[in-house]
Order: C-alpha cells, then sequence, then structure tokens
C-alpha cells in the first residue's frame, strides 16, 4: 500500500479561468448560456467568483501545502473588443501572479482554455486560417506583459476536445456539426501552438530569460475494442485514436500534418514542445464510430471509466514520439460526494509512481468545484467544495488527503488505510 513518490515528482492543482472566475464577460461560453444551453441554467457569470476571491484561494491552497498550480487567463476580459485591451485586466492579474510567487507558489499559465471573446467567435474563431493573428497577438501581449511573472506556458487546452464538442458534436458553442470545420479547427490549432511556441520563446528570449517552458495539453484517452478480435471494433478503435487524438498530437508536437488535418506550408517539421502535457480521465470502449464505456468497470458520477493504466498507457505512447519530462496537467474526477476521489488519487498516483517515465509534475483537476462547461455547477471534480450560493470555501476529506500527501511526499499505510482502504466506484 505505501508509496514513497519519486524525488522528480512535485504534485500541484489545475484550474481554467472561465470555470472559476465568474463576470459578465462577453464570450462564447456566456452567450451559449444566455441560449439555454447548459444543464440547470448554471451562469459562468457566477463560477466560484475567483476573479474576487483570488487572495482567499491562493492562501487557501498555500494551506493546502500546494505549490503548483496551474491557472488560465480569460482572453474576453483582456480583450473585450477587437483592437481593445482592458490595462485593468492585465494589472490584475499581474497581481494575483505575484500574490501566488510571494507564497512559493510557481505557476504554469493556460492561455486559451476552450473561451473565445464574442467578437473573435463572430470572426469564425479557429476555422478561418486569417484568424490565427488574433490569437498570436493576444500571446505576444501576455508573454511581454507577464514577463518574469511565468516562465512556463500551455499554449492551448485540448485542441481535439474544442475541436470535436464545438465542431463535430455542436454540443458546445458554437454547436456546429461540420467534419470540415471540426478539422480545420485541428489543423489551424495546430499552427497556432506551433507559432505561439516559437513566438514565446523568442521573445522571452529577447527579454533574457532563459527558463522557458512551452507546451499544449494534449487530453488523451485509451480506444481500446470492445471486442478485440472483432476486426471491425479494432478498425474504428484504431480510427477513432488517429481522428481524435493522433494526427494532432503529431502535427503539434513535430509539425507533421498527416491525413485528415490540412496539410500547411506555414509550419516545417520539427520539435514543439519543452514538456508533454497530458490531461487524462478515461479511456473508450469502441464498438463502432462513437465512445462506449465497458460493462461492468468502476465509473464516477458522470459515467466515465475509471482506468488508471489507461494514463501510462497513454504517456508511455506520446513520450516514444518526443523525449521529454512529462507533466500531468489534468486528472481527476467527477465525484458530487467526494465518496471515492482519495481512492483515484491513490490508484493513478500509484501506476504513476511505478511507471518508468519521467512525470514531473501531476496536477490534480481540480482545485475546487467549479463551472463544468455544459454540465455547470452539477458536476463536482473539486478538492475543495464550492457552496456557489454563499461562495464558502470548504477542503474536502480528498482535499485534505492530497495535503497530507504532499507532506509526507508520499502514501504512508496510515494514510491509505484512513482515507482510502473503505472508497467505492459505482459500477
Ligand atoms: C477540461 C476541463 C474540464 C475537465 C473535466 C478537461 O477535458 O480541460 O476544463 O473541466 O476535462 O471535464
Amino acid at each position: 500500500m505505501e508509496i514513497k513518490f519519486k524525488d522528480h515528482l512535485s504534485l500541484g492543482v489545475s484550474t481554467a479561468a472561465t470555470q472559476i472566475e465568474g463576470g459578465e464577460c462577453e464570450h462564447n461560453w456566456y452567450d451559449w448560456y444566455t441560449k439555454g444551453n447548459i444543464k440547470g441554467h448554471s451562469n459562468p457569470a457566477r463560477a466560484t467568483n475567483h476573479y474576487h476571491l483570488w487572495k482567499e484561494d491562493t492562501l487557501l491552497m498555500s494551506e493546502m501545502k500546494i505549490k503548483h498550480y496551474r491557472m488560465g487567463i480569460e482572453w474576453a476580459r483582456i480583450c473585450p473588443k477587437e483592437s481593445e485591451v482592458d490595462l485593468e485586466a492585465i494589472a490584475h492579474y499581474k497581481a494575483e501572479l505575484q500574490y501566488l510567487k510571494e507564497q512559493g507558489i510557481t505557476v504554469l499559465l493556460t492561455i486559451h482554455h476552450f473561451t473565445n471573446p464574442m467578437w473573435f467567435e463572430r470572426k469564425g474563431a479557429f476555422t478561418k486560417k486569417e484568424n490565427i493573428k488574433y490569437f498570436l497577438d493576444f500571446v505576444e501581449l501576455i508573454v511581454k506583459e507577464f514577463g518574469s511573472l511565468v516562465s512556463e506556458y500551455i499554449t492551448i487546452n485540448e485542441p481535439n476536445v474544442y475541436a470535436t464538442n464545438s465542431y463535430y458534436f455542436g454540443e458546445w458553442p458554437p454547436g456546429e456539426k461540420s467534419f470540415s470545420n471540426t478539422i480545420l479547427v485541428m489543423s489551424n490549432m495546430a499552427i497556432c501552438h506551433i507559432k505561439a511556441y516559437q513566438m514565446i520563446h523568442s521573445i522571452r528570449e529577447s527579454m533574457g530569460y532563459q527558463d522557458t517552458l512551452v507546451s499544449f495539453a494534449n487530453h488523451v484517452r485509451v480506444f481500446d475494442p470492445l471486442n478485440p478480435k472483432n476486426p471491425w471494433h479494432f478498425i474504428c478503435a484504431k480510427l477513432l485514436d488517429w481522428f481524435f487524438q493522433g494526427a494532432i498530437t503529431n502535427a503539434i508536437s513535430r509539425g507533421k500534418f498527416r491525413w485528415p488535418l490540412k496539410r500547411t506550408k506555414d509550419i516545417t517539421p520539427g520539435e514543439y514542445l519543452d514538456f508533454i502535457a497530458i490531461n487524462y480521465y478515461t479511456r473508450s470502449t469502441v464498438s463502432g464510430f462513437c465512445d462506449g464505456v465497458k460493462q461492468n468497470a468502476p465509473k464516477n458520477d458522470l459515467g466515465w471509466e475509471i482506468y488508471p493504466e489507461g494514463l501510462i498507457r497513454c504517456a508511455d505512447h506520446i513520450y516514444r514520439l518526443l523525449k521529454r519530462p512529462i507533466y500531468i496537467t489534468e486528472n481527476g474526477t467527477c465525484d458530487n460526494k467526494d465518496a471515492f476521489r482519495s481512492k483515484y488519487i491513490y490508484e493513478h498516483l500509484k501506476v504513476i509512481n511505478e511507471a518508468n517515465l519521467p512525470i514531473t509534475r501531476y496536477y490534480h483537476w481540480c482545485f475546487c468545484d467549479n463551472f463544468e462547461w455544459v454540465e455547470g455547477e452539477s458536476a463536482r471534480f473539486g478538492l475543495v467544495h464550492i457552496n456557489f450560493s454563499t461562495q464558502e470555501r470548504t477542503i474536502k476529506t480528498s482535499g485534505e488527503f492530497y495535503t497530507k500527501m504532499i507532506e509526507e511526499n508520499g502514501i504512508s499505510d496510515e494514510l491509505y488505510k484512513e482515507y482510502v482502504e473503505s472508497q467505492k466506484y459505482h459500477y
């Protein structure tokens, strides 16, 4: 039961701007809410009011012994209109970053996490190649403004999830169902990342900083055939894997744009990641061209299979493409009653610790309950409980467990017995 974390492994927590900040910003998720597309009519303008409670949240992180924090910034807040920059918003984020630094918390900053300002959305967002420049202008602004406050960047969070949910399944804004636009978005986001990667390095180098690290957060899952001996299941699993994550991983990490992604003359093959960033949640069990869940497997409150070994299978696969240190930039579960989150964390950290891979960071998703996109406030992923009406924060039992693991740099038998042994998943 006992686990002693390897020397290089550090634990942290993750959030995203739209999911915690609140405030009425003119962005595609607020717009999606006004169109009645969020469960329970949850309003992203409420979220956890972090935009005003950031000091309190930072102190809570300190109290929980957290030293690494992956956070985002809201493009629509900083650039509410085309060619307009809100200097107060920039000053706000600088103050927050400075305060985190003073508390000894290092930041990994996400520039784009699913949310677009409405002016950009109305122009067709990432479906249009000519819109790439707007994203790059934003990157330039941020990197120059934040200077020494941030040295580690995630350019884009989960381009495959953004592209498929927004343009293929039509469940996220703008609600399209178009295969060709899905492919265009993935291709353009790959170009965005590579250009941003080069730009962040060159700006920071010209400012005299040598410690820059840049990557994109890659949402990966395992695609296994329901029946491995059934050729149809097998082929579907391979194809889904390639469409959803294989093609884009190759394009972004190595500049190799292969079918079905659009080839581009703007990018030359190379290596465009300083570390591998993996967001891992679940496995798909495949018997056709749609997501399936293995029967009788452990599941969370959203019905996602809990499959810790999948994290290592995915990490191993990506590490073979490009040998870089690995950060798990998101891993966590929807557990509304906090009934099995500690067990989930234990099982994932166990496989991480046993793997022969250079996994150096683990950021738990999420620091606190939050606005979970179309699930709104109904799906709780946090180590900290949020009472959305009063905005009261309470550290959950899993949050206590997380702190004790950080303090012990591992999981002792006593800790295992106290927090993990009695917990159970749904089947
Ligand atoms: C996203 C998060 C989201 C989490 C849980 C990830 O794919 O990056 O924003 O909250 O999954 O659904």
